[in-house]
């Protein structure tokens, strides 16, 4: 019998079932870069995504917006090995350049507590950005603690551990080009809380 996608990508001991493939991801990408494109026509649209997780998400929705696209990065420290937040942000690498005066999409893999999110708004709306929006790939809103809200979102998630599309658990599975809930099957435990 052929092995499924995520039995392909899986880890020993742990079991990936997908929530949202690969398909059905591209379709909402290129919705949200349409609405995007819409809602700021002929404007420079300047993408900054957060390492690592939103590379993929980023590279897919720049390519469905038509039109004058830039793009930058930034990276936060968030989760460890674990699959829970430690709850502190720290900026680990900053953008290239200014966004004084630009219409700025803030591309994020997920929303979840908001934490990392509510961070970096604070400090982008210091530099003076013309707009300054948020896209995300995955919402999970029960987990807020922060008040965030993103302008673009992808897909509203239920309060699992999810991994795929840039997502990662320890570093792994980033590369699974659908999204899918993790659990483990041997005696790991998991540690989402
Ligand atoms: P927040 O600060 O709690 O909103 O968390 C945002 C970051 O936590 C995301 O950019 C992800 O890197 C990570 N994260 C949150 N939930 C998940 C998940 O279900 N799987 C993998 N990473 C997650
Ligand atoms: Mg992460």
């Amino acid at each position: 019998m052929a092995k499924s996608l995520t039995s392909r990508f899986a880890h020993p001991g742990e079991n990936v079932r997908t929530l949202l493939s690969a398909a059905r991801i591209q379709k909402r990408i290129r919705e949200l870069a349409a609405q995007i494109r819409k809602d700021f026509p002929g404007e420079q649209l300047h993408l900054v995504g957060v390492l690592k997780g939103a590379a993929f998400f980023l590279s897919d929705l720049a390519r469905n917006i038509p039109g004058d696209v830039s793009f930058d990065f930034i990276a936060v420290s968030s989760y460890g090995k674990e699959t829970k937040s430690s709850g502190q942000v720290r900026l680990t690498r900053d953008l290239d350049s200014s966004i004084d005066g630009r219409t700025v999409i803030v591309v994020e893999d997920i929303l979840d507590t908001g934490v990392t999110l509510n961070y970096l708004l604070r400090i982008f709306q210091q530099r003076k950005p013309k707009h300054l929006r948020v896209a995300v790939l995955l919402d999970k809103p029960e987990r807020r603690i922060t008040p965030v809200r993103a302008d673009y979102v992808g897909f509203t998630i239920p309060n699992e551990f999810v991994v795929g599309f840039g997502l990662d658990y320890a570093e792994r599975y980033r590369n699974l080009p659908s999204v899918g809930v993790l659990s483990f099957t041997s005696l790991k435990k998991k540690a989402h809380g």
